[in-house]
């Protein structure tokens, strides 16, 4: 009696484990493969002071999106999936009337998420001012540097 008690317990605490397992991966691959595809935006804004205007060109390996002449307070954003191989690149040039700088405004992050972090939402917005580059960092709300102007255009 106490033996075949035994053995139910160790049968159910098997068949548990077994179905925690067999649960635990499809949801797990599933997440990994929807998140090859999330969309994301990416927004350019025109912070600089004076009345300047900003000059935004931006591209991917497989879209140019165009030069614009930003106001100030204007923005340019986009929207796009990530691909499914995790290799979805963005980089834009900014120029000011003296100054300029090229960087990559989103890129697929695999271990630390220091860009992921900021965009809340999704929402990943670059900001020129007129000390440098800024990014959102919107959980904290706070606008950070993260590049500086170099001079010349
Ligand atoms: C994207 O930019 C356009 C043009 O500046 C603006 O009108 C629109 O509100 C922006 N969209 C988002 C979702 O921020």
């Amino acid at each position: 009696m106490t033996s075949s008690i035994k053995s139910s317990v160790v049968l159910f605490v098997s068949l548990a484990i077994l179905t925690l397992a067999l649960s635990g991966s499809p949801g797990k691959s599933a997440e990994i493969k929807l998140s090859g595809f999330e969309k994301w935006r990416v927004h350019v804004v025109n912070g600089l002071g004076g009345g300047r205007s900003l000059f935004v060109h931006c591209k991917s390996k497989d879209d140019d999106l165009g030069t614009h002449d930003l106001a100030t307070g204007a923005e340019v954003n986009w929207s796009f999936n990530t691909n499914y191989f995790g290799t979805t690149l963005f980089w834009c040039y900014l120029r000011t009337n003296i100054e300029h700088a090229s960087f990559e405004v989103f890129w697929v992050e695999k271990e630390h998420h220091w860009l992921a972090e900021r965009c809340t939402f999704r929402n990943c917005i670059w900001i020129a001012k007129d000390d440098g580059v800024y990014l959102t960092n919107n959980p904290q709300h706070l606008d950070e540097r993260i590049h500086n102007w170099e001079l010349g255009i």
